[in-house]
């Protein structure tokens, strides 16, 4: 139905769909969910949806034409999308993420976060606008290398995290321009399912490991309401522009650090991973200590399937947030 609507009223599909995807989450920290059953919620959205867009397709509308569409979207790279996205990043949200790590290593027992970071060559592959890579050099890293093959995203890394022993680098982390055995930690946060082999990178973040150190590894998983509605949603939305969307969302009041939402909706490529593959590729570079995270933050996927009977109806295997020991 959106498909349909989105020739004639854009702007109402940005908003459905925004309402969509945040309730396929376990949470969402800025509206609190009335219905606590996230089954029965999302059923009830689902349809709640659907006759919205039976009545909107009646309304009236003008021709919107975006111009150029073809040039200006569908050729962005990865890196062009998150850039859009980190630049009206809030400072405080970047912040967060030395929080973030620490939250969710506090599900290992055999970690102490408060000195697990303390070592002497950490590498954050994919660092993107360089959030990470600026919490892990907190965090007590001496020396911290963040890569990215995005010249938006490092640039911005650059200007925005100036610490002595910190040095973004522009690389292709599917050919990583590292000695094997080099790293004490290997950081790789939602990077790999954006490239087009993700294999290749789970072999080049061991590859570079230290023997005895970890490598942290999240990927997206696949099964569920909730990643065939991002499949679905990661093709449709193309045909708006990024900005457009953007616009939109901002007048509707939605806070513009909440791009986990607009990266679905833009980026060139989402591999949806299964474990059992990645458990596979782990064993064939003969990896074997791998541990999983259970709980995590509300929002993750891990969440929701740890607190909800039937989670995996929604988020199938949700995702996967491993440390593994080279
Ligand atoms: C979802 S962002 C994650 C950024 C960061 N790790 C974080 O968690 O904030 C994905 C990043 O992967 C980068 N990326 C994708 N494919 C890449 C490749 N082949 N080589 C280097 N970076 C890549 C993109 O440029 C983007 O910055």
């Amino acid at each position: 139905m959106c498909k349909k609507l989105i020739a004639t009223h854009p702007y109402f599909v940005v908003i459905i769909l925004h309402e969509y995807i945040r309730n396929l989450f376990p949470h969402d920290p800025h509206i609190k969910f009335k219905i606590k059953n996230p089954i029965k919620r999302i059923n009830l959205l689902q349809n709640q949806l659907i006759h919205i867009c039976q009545d909107l397709a009646n309304l009236g509308h003008y021709n919107i034409k975006f111009e150029n569409l073809k040039e200006v979207e569908l050729k962005t790279k990865t890196g062009g999308v998150y850039a859009k996205l980190w630049k009206i990043f809030s400072e405080k949200e970047n912040l967060k993420a030395k929080n973030y790590i620490k939250e969710r290593f506090k599900n290992f027992s055999n970690i102490n976060v408060n000195s697990f970071f303390k070592v002497k060559k950490i590498i954050d592959v994919g660092c993107g606008g360089g959030r990470y890579s600026f919490a892990l050099k907190q965090l007590g890293g001496q020396k911290v290398y963040g890569v990215d093959f995005s010249d938006d995203g490092i640039k911005l890394a650059k200007k925005n995290y100036k610490l002595k022993n910190l040095i973004f680098r522009k690389q292709d982390v599917l050919n990583l321009n590292f000695k094997s055995n080099s790293f004490d930690f290997v950081y790789c946060n939602g990077v790999a399912h954006h490239t087009t082999n993700y294999k290749k990178v789970i072999k080049e973040i061991v590859r570079i490991c230290k023997p005895g150190c970890y490598v942290w590894l999240y990927l997206y998983g696949r099964g569920g309401i909730y990643w065939s509605a991002r499949r679905e949603m990661n093709k449709l939305m193309k045909k708006i522009p990024q900005e457009y969307s953007q616009k939109v969302l901002d007048m509707i009041g939605m806070p513009s650090n909440r791009y986990i939402f607009m990266d679905n909706w833009y980026v060139p490529r989402e591999t949806h991973c299964s474990l059992k593959e990645v458990l596979t590729t782990l064993k064939k570079l003969r990896v074997t200590n791998i541990q999983r995270m259970k709980v995590g933050r509300k929002t993750d996927l891990e969440y929701g399937l740890k607190n909800y009977k039937n989670g995996n109806k929604i988020w199938g295997e949700g995702e996967m947030r491993l440390l593994i020991k080279k």
